[in-house]
């Protein structure tokens, strides 16, 4: 174990990487609509969606302002005014706000220790004739092993899936595609993500009405761009050119992207297996993740707050945020969603750590993690 670069590189819990060569393309583009004045709804944002729909092996991608704004939508399309939805504990607030905010009540379930997604036996138990779907989060970029089981439960149980992809661009089971299980699937392209346009989000769907519905829903309801009728109670949660030419190039970068972090994601697989009190999150035979984030379960719990300060101080190395740091049903607003105790959800939240990972990440920084969490925990 060597702490020889301690405090003389710092390695931070993500970095966003736009090549030198990347940024002249998107300025380029920028000037271009700027000078058109063609700069939403226009060129650029078709492109981006015949792509990202390319990408997921689906028929339809809506682009959109945010993640969150993809998942409201999505709901709104499917219809959850008064209904239940299932939403697992482990997932960011947006996730459950949009139900809310879609005039549903979300119901919080607990989740899997293997996966951090849900599973039927997690679900089953909650169910009422008055639940409406299912939303699943592939945490962290790792899709289940469980999901084709998880399609099956749903269309035997008449409900609809949807997955909130936030985390999972490129990800895959098996060779489907993150966003193709569900009937629509909700991506964020907030900085922090695995490819960014900035701020936004994407759509994606199989079904040529919620493509329909969504398209409408994201221009303040209006039943097309040039008619004044609206017939939906939309919003505007339009993407703008800018954000999809930033979203573009990213996305052509994806692949490589994806291909650093595995690269990353491997050394620290390699040394976890050594460790005895931190076990990494197996990615199931037959997956790809992408690597969002490198989730590691503490085995015994250890105090996080006091750990992650002893990695930034002593040894430089900042761990990126959690997925998640509480469950849901302990945020203040949430409280009420859920129906008892979420043990694994409460235990699992508490005892797991992310590693820095991002692409762009140098083998020797990946190194000075390594041994810094070697000096911590072994
Ligand atoms: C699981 C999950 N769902 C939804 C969202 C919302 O995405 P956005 O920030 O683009 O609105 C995020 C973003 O952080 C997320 O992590």
């Amino acid at each position: 174990m060597s702490t020889t670069n301690t405090l003389t590189r710092r390695i931070p819990a993500a970095r966003i990487q736009f090549l030198p060569e990347d940024r002249a393309w998107i300025a380029a583009r920028i000037e271009e609509v700027l000078s058109t004045g063609m700069l939403t709804l226009g060129n650029y944002g078709k492109e981006f969606e015949t792509r990202f729909a390319a990408l997921c092996g689906v028929k339809h991608a809506v682009s959109v302002n945010s993640g969150t704004s993809a998942l409201e939508i999505a709901l709104r399309a499917l219809g959850v005014e008064r209904k239940d939805v299932i939403v697992p504990a482990n997932t960011f607030f947006a996730t459950a706000a949009a139900v809310v905010h879609a005039g549903g009540v979300p119901v919080l379930v607990d989740m899997d220790p293997e996966s951090f997604a849900i599973r039927p036996e997690d679900i089953e138990p909650e169910l009422t004739p008055n639940t409406a779907g299912i939303v699943v989060v592939h945490v962290g970029g790792l899709v289940s092993a469980r999901l084709p089981d998880l399609q099956d439960f749903a269309r035997r149980k008449g409900l609809w899936l949807v997955e909130d992809a936030a985390h999972a661009h490129g990800a895959s089971y098996k060779g489907m595609m993150a966003g193709a299980f569900g009937v629509a699937a909700a991506f964020s392209m907030y900085p922090t993500k695995v490819m960014t346009s900035a701020e936004g989000g994407m759509l994606v769907t199989n079904d040529d009405r919620v493509a329909e519905e969504a398209r409408i829903f994201r221009d303040q309801g209006k039943a097309s761009f040039l008619v004044n009728a609206h017939t939906r109670m939309g919003y505007n949660w339009r993407m703008s050119e800018p954000h999809a030419i930033i979203g573009l190039k990213h996305l052509e970068r994806l692949p490589a992207m994806i291909e650093d972090r595995r690269r990353v994601a491997a050394l620290y697989d390699e040394a976890l297996a050594r460790f005895t009190s931190l076990r990494a999150l197996k990615v199931p035979p037959g997956g790809l993740s992408n690597y969002y984030k490198y989730i590691a379960v503490m085995e015994p719990a250890r105090d996080r707050k006091q750990l992650k300060a002893a990695l930034r101080e002593q040894f430089g190395v900042s761990l990126s945020g959690e997925v998640y740091e509480d469950p849901l049903h302990k945020q203040p607003v949430f409280e009420r969603y859920a129906r008892g105790p979420l043990p694994v959800a409460e235990d699992l939240c508490a005892r797991h750590i992310c590693l820095p990972l991002y692409s762009g990440m140098e083998d020797d920084e990946a190194r000075q993690v390594i041994d810094a969490l070697a000096a911590v925990f072994e």
